[in-house]
């Protein structure tokens, strides 16, 4: 079996800041009630004429200047994103077209909610692993704000809009050591977008098309399912809690990750945490920190980094890597 490292990162947030302040005006909230419970301050939105590929298409670009490889050498592309710009082709494709990237790659969307780009680096992991691919780029990339009901306060102030990439390359040297993936499709409306096209038009509702959450029951069931399945990565590699430099978690709240920091016994400094600016921005969220950390310093190569998701479906994953 060959090894897959990360060999790039790259990212991108869209120029509009939209502060707790702001939403204050649109729904009963106020900013210490969402600084409070959710630790976000503020968050990216989308601009009118800038689509969910527009944001992929420049944190891949990123993330290949940081790798120092050209669109050409890319031989797949996985994206996870739960916001397509269109029912087809996948934001994959438009992505390989807007790269110039090599055509004729396998280039394929993954939908799993939040845990987008865990599954996304799960799938790629295997082609590399099993000589399908040489080099892919995977991304995690979603517009949410477009899927929000701004008079909805348990969910309109909890999401942002953004896009992270890594370039993962098959290698000699260990790099992505394990993933592991899970669903739960039994408590799908818990947290859902209960319309889709093909439910057909004539059904869509001016709320029915918008995210539909019970927060305070996913919280419960996120925190608990996070804590096994940090256990269930480091079991599977015979390491333990010490081992791990960072954890790089999906940032949907900050009370969410300190449960799961305390769980491994890490401090929060040796967390990565970007919700307070960027919300929750779902399957962008992990490659956006990881990006965020690696371009200011504090992840090193050689670190071992523990990435871990939960999503909508309910779906969770987590990814163990050598930096
Ligand atoms: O990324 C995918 C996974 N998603 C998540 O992990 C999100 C998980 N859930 C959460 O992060 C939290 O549950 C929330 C931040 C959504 C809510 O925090 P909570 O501490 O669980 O609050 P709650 O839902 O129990 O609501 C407490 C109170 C309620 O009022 P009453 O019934 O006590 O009078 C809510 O109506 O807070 C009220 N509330 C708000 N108040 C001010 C709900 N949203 C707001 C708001 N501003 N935006």
């Amino acid at each position: 079996m060959i090894n897959t490292r990360i060999i790039g990162t790259g990212s991108y947030l869209p120029e509009r800041i939209m502060t707790n302040a702001e939403l204050e005006a649109l729904v009963e909230t106020s900013d210490s009630w969402i600084q409070e419970r959710t630790g976000i301050a503020e968050r990216r939105v989308v601009a009118d004429d800038q689509s969910c590929t527009d944001l992929a298409t420049i944190a891949a670009q990123r993330a290949l200047e940081a790798a120092n490889v050209s669109p050409e050498d890319i031989d797949l592309i996985v994206l996870g994103t739960c916001t397509p710009d269109r029912v087809f082709p996948s934001n994959a494709c438009l992505v390989q077209q807007n790269l110039g990237s090599k055509a004729g790659a396998p280039a394929f969307d993954v939908a799993a909610a939040c845990s987008s780009f865990v599954y996304a680096l799960d799938v790629a992991n295997r082609f590399l692993r099993t000589g399908g691919a040489e080099r892919a780029l995977v991304i995690g990339a979603d517009t949410m704000t477009r899927l929000l009901n701004w008079k909805d306060r348990g969910t309109c102030v909890l999401f942002g809009d953004g896009a992270g990439a890594i370039v993962l390359e098959a290698s000699d040297e260990p790099g992505i050591l394990s993933t592991h993936l899970h669903a739960d499709g039994a408590q799908e409306c818990l947290l859902h977008v209960p319309w889709g096209p093909g439910m057909g038009y004539d059904r869509l509702t001016d709320t029915n098309g918008k995210i539909s959450m019970r927060g305070n029951e996913v919280f419960k069931v996120a925190v608990r399912t996070l804590g096994r399945i940090v256990d269930e990565t480091l079991d599977a590699n015979g390491l333990s809690k010490e081992d791990v430099d960072w954890l790089v978690p999906h940032q949907a709240n900050i009370r969410i990750i300190q449960a799961t920091a305390r769980k491994l016994g890490l401090p929060m400094e040796r967390v990565v945490q970007t919700v307070q600016h960027h919300g929750n921005t779902s399957s962008a969220s992990i490659p956006l920190a990881l990006d965020t950390a690696v371009r200011d310093g504090r992840i090193k190569p050689g670190d071992l980094l523990l990435l871990e998701a939960f999503g909508g479906g309910f779906t969770w994953g987590s990814a163990l890597v050598r930096y």
